[in-house]
């Protein structure tokens, strides 16, 4: 089993919260909705009060598995509309907000492509970014100056991210630098299609050792700095492949669902740290990964893109940036969001 047993309440202890609990809530709707002005409203917080009672009383009768560390954390809210307030005015604010001027961001593999456009769109916001890459110097270099064009700060750094020694210098020297990592968007990756029958071994191994690995090295070494801190956003780049599949792709597809599954587990064991934890499925992104598709591979596809064009790096960097940075995201976690132009998913 799994989970950590030590963290989970004895049945008492569950039966007794979960009787607190669920009566609580009764009694903080019912007053609540006795004071609304309208009677509508209320006749809808009562219908919501009862639905919540009944979730919350399957919820707990089934799992019991309130951890300690939640019900402290339960408890120290003051009130449920101190919570709220606080959640909407930060929403609210953020029109009038500056962009997070301090963040440090790690983009891997960011000297091409999407994790360029993402590097961009941080150093034109105004962060710390540390610009990753394997092969690529020179374009690596050329994004650096390109965000400190835009009075942004930034650092090249030259590593693969299926070695973990090279992460370990990577987050290392964004320390060193700037103090602490508060985004790490996990977005380089390969490709090395085939057929199943004809795949070489190496091309299974390279893909899932970039792809998915280097996504568990990055966020291992992410979560290290940002557990101290209880704060942090980790945005994965995945693909709709690793929702749908896609012949020619089994060694991606799989490290691409690899990677939602990763993003669901890490995103459910860090929330409690306030680490939030994503994953972007782009459809076909123009880069110099779909470059490699023959014209008639594209012209199929385009087929069932029913906004009828690849998407633009500039366009997964924006979600990237909401994901990041818009504290209209702070409340999604562990979620899988495509970006594809309305494709046609293949289940
Ligand atoms: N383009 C699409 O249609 C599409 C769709 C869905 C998902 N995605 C995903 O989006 C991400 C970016 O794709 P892209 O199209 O922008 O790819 P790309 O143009 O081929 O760029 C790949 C980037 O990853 C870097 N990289 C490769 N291996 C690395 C390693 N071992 N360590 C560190 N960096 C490494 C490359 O660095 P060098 O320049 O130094 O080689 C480059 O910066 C990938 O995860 C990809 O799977 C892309």
């Amino acid at each position: 089993m799994l989970l950590d047993f030590t963290n989970v309440l004895t049945h008492n202890q569950g039966q007794f919260l979960h009787h607190k609990f669920t009566t609580s809530f009764s009694i903080i709707l019912l007053l609540a909705s006795f004071f609304s002005s309208s009677s509508s409203k209320s006749l809808s917080l009562l219908k919501w009060s009862r639905a919540f009672t009944a979730t919350s009383t399957g919820l707990l009768s089934k799992t019991s598995l309130l951890t300690s560390r939640n019900i402290s954390q339960f408890r120290s809210y003051s009130s449920f509309s101190d919570l709220r307030n606080q959640a909407v005015g930060s929403v609210e604010q953020a029109s009038v907000e500056k962009p997070p001027e301090s963040s440090v961001v790690v983009v891997t593999g960011a000297s091409r492509g999407i994790g360029k456009a993402i590097a961009l769109a941080m150093g034109k916001a105004g962060c710390k970014v540390l610009v990753n890459y394997v092969r690529s110097s020179k374009q690596a270099e050329e994004v650096s100056k390109e965000i400190e064009a835009y009075g942004g700060q930034a650092l090249t750094f030259g590593g693969d991210v299926s070695k973990e020694e090279d992460v370990e210098d990577m987050f290392k020297t964004a320390l060193d630098a700037w103090g602490t990592v508060d985004v790490l968007i996990n977005n380089a990756g390969i490709t090395r299609d085939s057929l199943l029958m004809r795949m070489k071994k190496s091309q299974w191994q390279d893909v899932i050792d970039v792809n998915l690995t280097g996504v568990r090295f990055c966020t291992q070494a992410a979560i290290e700095i940002m557990w101290k801190k209880r704060k942090g956003k980790i945005i994965n780049i995945t693909s709709v492949v690793g929702l749908d599949g896609n012949v020619g792709q089994a060694n991606y597809s799989a490290a691409k669902a690899g990677v939602i599954g990763f993003t669901k587990s890490v995103a459910k064991e860090y929330g409690s740290r306030n680490i939030i934890v994503n994953a972007i499925a782009p459809g076909y992104i123009a880069s110099d990964m779909t470059a490699k598709l023959s014209e008639d591979d594209k012209k199929k596809m385009l087929e069932d893109i029913p906004l009828g064009r690849f998407g633009q790096p500039e366009e997964v960097a924006g979600l990237v940036e909401f994901l990041a940075f818009n504290p209209a995201a702070n409340y999604i976690t562990g979620q899988v969001l495509r970006i594809d132009g309305g494709m046609k998913s293949s289940n």
